[in-house]
């Protein structure tokens, strides 16, 4: 993965869009067949709760080659939306919370899945999150 890609997230049939070029990169030597369902699946679940709280948004993946000058490298995920935000993050996070009758296992789901998770919201400016998993 030389350079980002961005995908609109307007419906669902884009969550499968951003979930397919997460597959790509997540191919490139240092991750192996695991990794690279893992990563599809934190997208996967990302890009959905943009669809199904904030309507619209966008996922850009990023390459992140030689991140601490000791040749470490993997895979940024960022989701953002400018949606209705989260009131309390901490709640959305733990397993089992929903507002809109899920599982609510989505967010503490994508969290699980990658190496690095950080999510910032404000109800009525929007939620990002940002993801990261490192090349072994
Ligand atoms: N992008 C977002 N914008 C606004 N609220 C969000 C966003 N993402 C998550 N939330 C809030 O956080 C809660 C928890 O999200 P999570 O993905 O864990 O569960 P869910 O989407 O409700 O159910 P599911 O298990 O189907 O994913 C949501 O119910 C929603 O209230
Ligand atoms: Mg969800």
């Amino acid at each position: 993965m030389e350079t980002d890609s961005q995908t609109a997230i307007n419906s669902s049939v884009d969550i499968v869009t951003a979930r397919q070029r997460g597959r790509a990169p997540a191919l490139e030597p240092g991750f192996n067949g695991a990794d690279v369902t893992l990563i599809a699946a934190a997208i996967s679940e990302v890009a959905r709760n943009i669809v199904d709280h904030a309507q619209r948004g966008e996922i850009v993946m990023s390459p992140l080659n030689n991140v601490t000058g000791g040749g470490k490298s993997g895979i940024q995920i960022v989701a953002r939306d400018e949606g209705p935000g989260i009131r309390d993050v901490a709640q959305a996070m733990q397993y089992g919370y929903s507002t809109r009758k899920g599982l609510g296992v989505g967010l503490p789901g994508a969290k699980w899945l990658m190496d690095e998770f950080d999510i910032a919201s404000e109800v009525g400016r929007g939620t990002t999150i940002v993801m990261k998993k490192w090349r072994r």
